[in-house]
């Protein structure tokens, strides 16, 4: 059974509890940050640290841990639960007041709940395979960029895309290709440029993405940062997603067609090989 933290105190999984009017449950005014676990060491920690305080920040949500605590505390649930790889999830809310479309007071202290996850994350079938997305409207709220826990839409296309066969949706907005459910979106051409839609509030600003980027630009590789339409993707030579918990995963078919030679591509190969070294490299 699990050790899971709750507002600073570390409990077994079956005797942690919140309040039945914690906003995270009654309004989905929450954020949280997922961090992968790599030999037992935390990856892209200060990373994550930094987006959870913007997402609260744009949310009007304090802070009530500092950065020392937070990586403390990820390290004390990966020592207590044995963690080698998988991750740790952290949530913060707004905390428990009676229900009020209106923010609580201040004072109301935030509910701060983080728990392991034990998976593998580099010896994955998915990476091997390769995905098949689907590709559907996006029709999440416009502040995809706070990372809230407000899932419903991406959790329900991804549910209804498992059931016909694909393993996850891709979104688009106005013929555009957004971000997957629940990672960032990227074709490769056929000249060997690798595309993928620039930072702003339609998609989440991916950690691993701009790790990956910076990667990119390193080894001299062509990268665009642009809006790339479904017809683009699917022409690609490559397509593939990033996330903190996928790394590089290689998309090798959309809408049930075939990308490239429909086998996960040697360019994503690589990138994904790139990302995990350097992020071996730089664990905490
Ligand atoms: N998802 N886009 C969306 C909508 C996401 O939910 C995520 C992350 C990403 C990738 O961001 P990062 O590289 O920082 O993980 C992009 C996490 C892993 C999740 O919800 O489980």
């Amino acid at each position: 059974m699990r050790t899971v933290f709750v507002n600073g105190e570390y409990l077994k999984e079956n005797e942690a509890n919140i309040s039945i009017f914690d906003r995270g449950f009654l309004f989905g005014d929450a954020v949280y940050e997922v961090t992968a676990v790599l030999g037992g060491k935390l990856a892209e920690f200060d990373n994550h640290m930094n987006r959870l305080k913007r997402s609260l920040g744009e949310l009007d949500m304090a802070l009530e841990m500092d950065k020392d605590s937070l990586l403390a505390m990820h390290r004390e649930l990966v020592v207590r639960n044995n963690i080698e790889e998988g991750a740790i999830y952290l949530q913060i809310s707004r905390g428990a007041a009676d229900r009020d479309f209106l923010f609580p007071s201040d004072e109301t202290p935030t509910t701060i709940v983080a728990f392991t996850q034990e998976k593998s994350l580099i010896d994955t079938p998915l990476a091997k395979r390769g995905m098949k997305v689907n590709l559907v409207e996006d029709l999440r709220w416009q502040r995809s960029d706070i990372k809230t826990v407000q899932l419903l839409y991406s959790s329900l296309m991804k549910s209804r895309a498992h059931k016909a066969g694909a393993d996850d949706v891709w979104l688009a907005r106005d013929g555009m290709v957004t971000e997957g459910s629940s990672n960032n979106a990227y074709i490769v051409t056929y000249d060997g440029e690798i595309i993928t839609r620039p930072l702003s509030t339609d998609i989440l600003h991916g950690i691993t993405r701009q790790s990956l980027l910076s990667y990119i630009q390193k080894e001299g590789l062509k990268l665009t940062e642009r809006a790339f339409s479904i017809e683009e993707a699917k022409a690609a030579k490559e397509a593939f997603v990033t996330s903190a918990s996928a790394f590089v995963i290689g998309v090798i078919s959309i809408d049930g067609e075939a990308i490239g030679d429909g086998k996960v591509g040697s360019m994503t190969k690589a990138l994904r090989e790139i990302y995990i070294n350097e992020t071996l490299k730089a664990l905490i």
